[in-house]
């Protein structure tokens, strides 16, 4: 059998406190397919140092190879806080206005993609299949291809694909988007990202694409272009909630929310997630139903991220700012609406937390699957379940039809699913929970996992292709 290669920005090093295999999540399931596989992960050590070694870092824990590299500051700025999240990341959740693009950083950006390539290719045996993570990393495979690696490679993007009209508004677009078809199969979260790739290629790059076989032809090579929807790591999820810590959580919710039900949202501290559009709606359903203030809390969970970045940081103020006009406007000596917490938890408490609140709230403006509402919906008591409220613009509704669908820009239709979430009577709670708790059990990280790893497998060999990116 093959080995497993996966490349990815961030690598899951296994640490005191969870072995490879108790994690959760996504480095949960990788570390388990690479472990079935005997393979290797690798990617980023999270560290910057000024002359770095090319050289990877081994650690070795279940039969995994984790094999990192540093980076400089200069290829920390360019790369990770200029290209990939400054350029990319905005432009991908449909931020145009966001958007930044500065020749300096498109060069450090494949300057860091080359060193991924020079490292890792060393490691990288004739017959292991490689399976490279999101949008840092789209110009690897053909990196990898010039330096004469025909192995079957993968590549999957966690975050949207942006309509053509959006897409062709990056320079030197076909570049990036011709290494991209360096790889043998590419997946996509859901149908409409994939649709907006299969249009770029075809109006853009004249490519020839079969939607009965998911085949794009291009320049003589052919490449699998397909969605497939990411899910939780459902067994380990659950397993959280048999925990003591699980139990504190939700009782900690219980007690302090008494009598009023708890509505819970969970994000990173990221504009794509609709969080000051979140509390614009809240404020409307307490300024519509000022009878009903004593009936909501709300409990916002939002770490912070890429504090770096100007749009990171202009983002957290306004939050602090909204939450507080909140507070100030609709509380009292004992009651506080909503509760704005800036720091991470763990998946046991964030289980004990979604089971105690009877709303989960998940408004991204724009978000390539959404895991968030997927775990909220496998936290749920089945004879009591709670109401998600989800945004029509995550990848996830195109999959949990039972949730109750709004548009995250508009503090109308926030406040008004809101009232229907707060007044559902138990039957509609049970009838639309059920089918989102099955598709979410059976749909889950290893079947994901096994479906893009089979379909790899399938691939052509890469060897049969004489690959060029057309620079
Ligand atoms: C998104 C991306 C991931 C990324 C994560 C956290 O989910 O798709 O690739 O790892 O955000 O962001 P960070 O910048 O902290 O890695």
């Amino acid at each position: 059998m093959s080995r497993l290669v996966v490349i990815s920005n961030r690598v899951a090093i296994p640490t005191a406190r969870g072995a490879a295999g108790a994690q959760g999540g996504l480095a949960g399931a990788l570390n388990a397919a690479l472990k079935d596989a005997g393979g290797l992960w690798f990617g980023w050590s999270g560290k910057e140092s000024e002359q770095p070694s090319t050289e990877p870092h081994l650690i070795e824990a279940d039969g995994v190879t984790m094999a990192t590299i540093d980076l400089t500051p200069q290829d920390v700025a360019e790369y990770y806080y200029g290209y990939a999240n400054s350029t990319l990341w905005p432009l991908f959740h449909y931020r145009m206005d966001l958007t930044e693009y500065e020749r300096l950083t498109a060069i450090g950006y494949e300057r860091v993609n080359e060193r991924f390539a020079d490292s890792v290719a060393p490691l990288i045996a004739a017959d292991d299949q490689i399976w490279v993570h999101d949008y840092h990393l789209i110009p690897l495979g053909d990196a990898l291809r010039r330096r004469r690696c025909r192995n079957r490679m993968g590549f999957f993007l966690h975050i949207p694909w942006p309509p053509t009209q959006l897409f062709v508004s990056l320079p030197y677009h076909q570049r990036l988007v011709r290494s991209l078809l360096s790889y043998d199969v590419i997946g996509f979260q859901c149908d409409e990202w994939l649709d907006s790739f299969l249009d770029y290629c075809r109006t853009e790059l004249g490519a020839d694409v079969d939607p009965s076989t998911n085949r794009i032809s291009i320049d003589g090579r052919s490449v699998i272009a397909k969605a497939y929807p990411i899910g939780i790591d459902f067994d380990h999820f659950t397993s959280q909630g048999r925990t003591g810590e699980a139990r504190q959580t939700a009782q900690r919710v219980l007690s302090s929310t008494r009598r009023r039900t708890a509505m819970i949202g969970v994000d990173r501290l990221d504009y794509s997630k609709g969080l000051p559009e979140r509390l614009d709606g809240i404020s409307r359903f307490f300024e519509r139903h000022p009878d009903r203030v004593r009936d909501l809390v709300f409990i916002q969970i939002a770490p912070p991220s890429r504090e770096d970045i100007d749009s990171y940081q202009q983002i957290r103020a306004l939050l602090e700012q909204k939450a507080g006009q909140i507070n100030g406007a609709h509380s009292s000596i004992d009651l506080v609406p909503v509760r704005y917490v800036n720091q991470g938890h763990s998946p046991a408490e964030l289980y004990g937390a979604f089971h105690a609140c009877k709303i989960g709230l998940v408004t991204p403006l724009r978000d390539g699957m959404n895991l968030v509402a997927k775990e909220y919906v496998a936290a749920q008591d089945p004879a009591d379940p709670g109401v998600l409220i989800l945004s029509r613009f995550a990848g996830a509704a195109q999959q949990l039809k039972g949730a109750l669908l709004v548009n995250p820009h508009s503090p109308d239709d926030i406040a008004h699913n809101i009232r229907l979430a707060l007044d559902m009577p138990l039957d509609e709670r049970k009838a639309r929970w059920k089918p989102m708790f099955e598709c979410v059990r059976d749909e889950n990280v290893q079947t994901w996992t096994r479906d893009i790893l089979a379909d790899l497998s399938a691939a052509p060999s890469g060897a049969s292709k004489g690959l060029t990116a057309v620079h």
